[in-house]
């Protein structure tokens, strides 16, 4: 009896301690720092403090990620890793690679993720065979995005073809409104580059030229037609482009200012937070031609010590899995949940066509992985051919001698 009363007090002390030792505590790295993307990541936060957790909040801006990857490289060189990151495709792998992430595979197993995400989705989030990483949603690249009373105005309507873009583009030209409303910034030219070649290259050449990285295909007749099509883009942007970040090319089109915006449906987050609706206020539509380009977002956790940190980690991974948060998350961001069977009734007509479109994708083989967002490339072959579509774009190169360069670059990144 006695040993029993001073069993039972040893362990309840020892579950006090317990608990009191586990307050779930997550340091989160993201870059969602534009109006829509600081709606859907508050999303995430609001769940995380309901449940007793405490955010610690790691914002850097910059669309795209390229600052916040830079700031992770500076906090893991350091020895400081952040508990939570926004990470994705085949970065999380060489993070692995690394030796500093967490293993995920006990959450995996106690909430059945192998039962709830697509094989596809699943195997960008394992590491080794085991979950090292959880998937919040599925982004599509190739949008393009409208404005419906500027394209009212000005008699054209959403272009089904290159050839109609440019036809459409070159009337609102005239009438003084920018055709395409565009950043300057790198990752944005490569968005459109990649959209352009799944147009004009078609889903096959698309997997041939940046997935698999074939030569032929990178210097080819096919690409000389794509960097023609970047040059007539490049004529339709507005003289301050440059540096612009994604989201105020999106306010353009949101305010009239401009027709268009090719951009993956992040940018309908704005139009949401703006209070748009689509369909009446603006257009969703995917870039001319098949396939659909896919961009998971996801976050890996990084090894950490301390049982705090490690119960945040968990708590969160769950979290960002359940259909509470695939649902309020991607009603804000503008993308679709990755958890399979999620009810769809709230959300609007582009986010049905992305599910639908994504689902007739998987099932011809033109479901495609976005190397512009880090989906299907290690980081320094995304660069090398990033860093050639910029520069053409911002140069007076020929389309030869890009597509030229294309293959060299990606040649001396392997
Ligand atoms: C993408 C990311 C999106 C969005 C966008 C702009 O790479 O996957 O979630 O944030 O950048 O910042």
């Amino acid at each position: 009896m006695k040993r029993s009363v001073l069993a039972s007090l040893t362990l309840i002390a020892g579950l006090g301690a317990g608990t009191a030792l586990a307050e779930p505590q997550a340091e989160v790295l993201h870059w969602w720092t534009s109006g829509g993307e600081a709606r859907a990541v508050q999303t995430l936060m609001d769940e995380f403090q309901s449940n007793g957790g405490k955010w610690v909040d790691m914002p850097v801006a910059g669309g795209g990620g390229d600052a916040a990857m830079q700031a992770l490289r500076a906090r893991v060189l350091s020895g400081n890793a952040p508990t939570a990151v926004q990470l994705k495709g085949p970065s999380i792998q060489e993070w692995y690679e690394e030796g500093v992430l967490a293993d995920l595979s006990g959450v995996g197993k106690v909430e059945k993720w192998d039962l709830l995400l697509p094989a596809a989705i699943a195997g960008h989030m394992k590491c080794g065979g085991k979950y090292c990483a959880a998937p919040v949603n599925v982004h599509r690249v190739n949008w393009i995005w409208a404005n419906t009373a500027v394209l009212a105005r000005a008699g054209v309507s959403i272009p089904t073809s290159w050839d109609e873009f440019n036809t459409a583009a070159v009337k609102l030209k005239a009438l003084g409104i920018t055709p395409l409303a565009h950043g300057g910034q790198a990752w944005q030219d490569a968005t459109v580059f990649e959209s352009v070649v799944l147009g004009i290259g078609g889903p096959a050449f698309y997997r041939k030229a940046l997935v698999d990285l074939d030569p032929a295909a990178l210097n080819s007749a096919t690409m000389v037609k794509v960097f023609d099509q970047m040059r007539t883009l490049r004529g339709f942007v507005d003289s301050n482009f440059s540096g612009r970040e994604w989201n105020l090319a999106t306010a353009m089109v949101i305010n009239g200012e401009a027709a268009f915006q090719i951009m993956g449906d992040w940018a309908k987050g704005e139009f949401t937070a703006a209070g748009k609706t689509p369909g009446k206020d603006y257009q969703c539509n995917p870039t001319p031609g098949a396939g659909f380009l896919y961009n998971v977002d996801s976050f890996a956790m990084f090894k950490v010590s301390g049982a705090d940190r490690e119960a945040g980690q968990k708590l969160l991974a769950k979290l960002i899995v359940g259909e509470n948060f695939q649902k309020t998350f991607n009603l804000a961001k503008g993308s679709i949940p990755a958890r399979l069977g999620t009810p769809l009734g709230e959300f609007d007509y582009c986010a049905r066509r992305s599910a639908y479109d994504m689902d007739v994708a998987a099932s011809s083989g033109t479901l495609l992985p976005s190397y512009a967002h880090g989906m299907a490339l290690r980081g320094q072959q995304a660069g090398a051919i990033t860093d050639l579509v910029t520069q053409h774009f911002n140069s007076d190169m020929s389309s030869a001698q890009a597509a030229k360069s294309l293959a060299d670059a990606v040649a001396n990144s392997r």
